[in-house]
C-alpha cells in the first residue's frame, strides 16, 4: 500500500512523551519531515535523538498548544522552515481521573483547555493555509471516553467528544477544498514510567492507574489487553496518508474492542 508520506511535512502536538512520541516516530519511519510542536524541551530532545538514522527528518518547534500566539507562530515556523504544511495531528490531551462532583473547577478549566482549546488553536492555526493552497489532512487524537461516556472522565469525555463533532463540522465545510479531517481514539495506554515527561497527564494518571488497575482494565478490552502507543500511531499514520484519501469525518477505535460503534 503507498502511503505517500515521504517528504510531507506533519506537525504532531505534544511528540514527546507515549502515544505523541509513537507518532512522532511512525512518520520519521515513512519518510516525513516532522515537527514535534512541544511544550517540554527535554523531551523533545529525547525523541529527536531517538529519530536518528530513521529515513525522514525530524524538527522541533518549542509550542505551547493552550497559547493561540504560540500555536501561530509554530505554525509560521514550520511554513518558513519546510515549505508547507500536509498533515496535522492534534494529539496534546489531559485527564484527571476523578468524579464529576469530586472535581475542583481548576482541574475541569485545565481538561477543557488541554483537550479543546489546544485542538481548536491548532485546527484554525493551519487551515487558512490549507485552504489557499487546496489540501491538508487533520487527524486528531480523541478517546473511547468521548464516545461512550466514560466513569470517571465527565469533562475530559466531553471535550472528547466535542473534538468529534468539532472535526466532522469542519470537515463539512472544507471538504470542498480536499482537506481531511479524522479522529482517532485509542484505549487505555500507558507508558513505562521512565518515558514520560514532566509536563505528561502521567504524572498525574499514575496514581490511578496502578499495575493492578491496568491489570483489571484488560478484562474491559475484547482482546483482554491494553493497547500499545505503536499500534495507535499505525491508525494515525493510515489517515493521514494517500491510502485514506475518501475518508474524512470519521472516528475510528484503537481499543481492542472496548467500545463498538
Ligand atoms: N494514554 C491513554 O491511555 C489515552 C487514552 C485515550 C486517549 N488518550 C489521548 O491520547 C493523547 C496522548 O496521550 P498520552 O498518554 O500520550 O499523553 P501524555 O500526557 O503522556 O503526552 C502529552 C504530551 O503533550 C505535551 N504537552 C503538555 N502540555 C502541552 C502544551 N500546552 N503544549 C504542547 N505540548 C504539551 C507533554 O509534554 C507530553 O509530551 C491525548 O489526547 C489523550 O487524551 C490517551
Amino acid at each position: 500500500m503507498e502511503l505517500g508520506l515521504k517528504g510531507k511535512t506533519v506537525i504532531i502536538t505534544g511528540g514527546g512523551s507515549n502515544i505523541g512520541r509513537a507518532i512522532f516516530l511512525a512518520f520519521v519511519k515513512e519518510g516525513s519531515t516532522v515537527i514535534n510542536a512541544e511544550i517540554d524541551e527535554a523531551q523533545a530532545k529525547k525523541v529527536l535523538d531517538e529519530a536518528k538514522g530513521l529515513p525522514g527528518k525530524a524538527l522541533f518547534i518549542k509550542t505551547d498548544v493552550t497559547d493561540w500566539d504560540s500555536v501561530q507562530n509554530m505554525v509560521k515556523t514550520a511554513i518558513e522552515k519546510t515549505g508547507q504544511i500536509d498533515v496535522l495531528v492534534n494529539n496534546v490531551g489531559w485527564v484527571y481521573d476523578r468524579l464529576f462532583v469530586e472535581k475542583p473547577r481548576e482541574e475541569w478549566e485545565k481538561e477543557i483547555k488541554l483537550n479543546y482549546w489546544s485542538y481548536i488553536n491548532c485546527t484554525r492555526g493551519v487551515l487558512d493555509h490549507f485552504i489557499a493552497r487546496k489540501g491538508g489532512n487533520i487527524v486528531s487524537v480523541g478517546s473511547d471516553a468521548g464516545r461512550v461516556g466514560e466513569f470517571r472522565e465527565a469533562v475530559y469525555g466531553g471535550c472528547k467528544g466535542a473534538i468529534i463533532a468539532t472535526s466532522k463540522a469542519i470537515a463539512r465545510e472544507v471538504g470542498r477544498y480536499n482537506i481531511r479531517l479524522n479522529v482517532v481514539c485509542p484505549g487505555a495506554t500507558i507508558p513505562k514510567k521512565e518515558e514520560v515527561g514532566k509536563d505528561s497527564m502521567w504524572q498525574e494518571a499514575f496514581k490511578f492507574f496502578t499495575p493492578e488497575m491496568a491489570e483489571k482494565a484488560t478484562h474491559a478490552y475484547t482482546l483482554r489487553r491494553l493497547g500499545t502507543a505503536a499500534e495507535l500511531a499505525n491508525a494515525v499514520v493510515f489517515m493521514a496518508s494517500d491510502a485514506a484519501s475518501f475518508i474524512t469525518g470519521q472516528t475510528l477505535s484503537v481499543s481492542g474492542g472496548y467500545s463498538m460503534m
